[in-house]
């Protein structure tokens, strides 16, 4: 079998222009422009670049993008007086302080200290507690642009088995939380899990997130599978040069595989389409 690819930079291009439209509408018919406050610490090079491609896709699909450098040494007190400035902004409706922070900073409280309406990663406590609820919450980005692409591809998700590979609380938890709620049969695997092979091998889902360049093999797969591809890991390719690999090592389990998703242009660019889509889904519910 060889797998039929699921290309998310499309759909990611797709989710952006309705994006854009609403966007639009919002502004023609109530003079309102959403607005995202983005808030990098450091100088980590990693984040620089998602914090521009995160500025320049907001202005692209006709937002506000209201961007927060700080130093590195940024104090625990400085940021939080940041965050209440834009708690209380009316301009800004949505807000993402870039992960991971410097290690004198405590991420916990900086993530609970934004106001969950504003919160479009999804991960304050408040909107971690809904979604694990099922309640209307602020659902964080990788793990619905996941979704999207699944709901896509298959219809509907019910009574088939995922197996999610990572139990982060950006990716794997809510991930878990979402396929539950499309009533799939979800268990949560990770690197102590005993038998992780054959566990992955009962999924008609798989979803990779553990940072493992090239982890899940071929024969981890059912025929037939979805592999959704989370990672994102620059890798040696020699003579000098990298390549970017996702968590399955695309070619075998492509042979193996229904559908797969490839690294680059899987799930990498819904991630920020779907931050756009909760920034406006945020303006919406402040402006009734
Ligand atoms: N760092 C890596 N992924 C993310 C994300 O989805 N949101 C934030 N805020 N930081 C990240």
């Amino acid at each position: 079998m060889t797998a039929q690819v699921i290309d998310g930079k499309a759909f990611a291009a797709k989710v952006r222009g309705r994006v854009a439209e609403e966007v639009a509408a919002l502004k023609e018919g109530h003079g309102i422009t959403p607005g995202l406050a983005v808030v990098l610490v450091g100088e980590d090079p990693a984040s620089q670049v998602y914090v521009r491609s995160k500025g320049k896709q907001t202005i692209e699909a006709g937002m506000n993008s209201f961007e927060h450098k700080l130093d590195a040494d940024t104090t625990q007190d400085a940021l939080l007086a940041l965050i209440g400035q834009l708690n209380a902004d009316p301009a800004v409706h949505g807000i993402l302080v870039q992960l991971p922070l410097p290690a004198h900073l405590d991420s916990e409280l900086v993530i609970n200290s934004i106001d969950p309406a504003k919160d479009v990663d999804g991960f304050h406590i408040s909107n971690v507690g809904l979604l694990g609820t099922g309640q209307k919450s602020m659902v964080p980005c990788t793990p619905l642009g996941c979704l999207m692409l699944l709901r896509d591809h298959h219809g509907s998700l019910s009574g088939l088995n995922a197996v999610v590979v990572g139990r982060s609380n950006i990716v794997g938890k809510p991930m878990a939380q979402l396929l539950l709620g499309d009533s799939c049969t979800v268990t949560i695997a990770h690197s102590r899990t005993k038998d992780l092979t054959e566990v992955v091998k009962r999924a008609d889902i798989v979803v990779a997130a553990v940072g493992r360049p090239e982890m899940v093999t071929g024969d981890w797969i059912k025929p037939g599978a979805t592999v959704i591809d989370v990672g994102i890991n620059r890798i040696d390719a020699g003579e000098g040069k990298t390549r970017l690999v996702g968590d399955c090592h695309y070619d075998s389990c492509a042979e193996v595989a229904g559908a797969i998703t490839p690294v680059p242009g899987g799930v990498g660019p819904m991630t920020i389409a779907c931050l756009l889509a909760n920034t406006v889904t945020a303006c919406c519910r402040a402006n009734g």
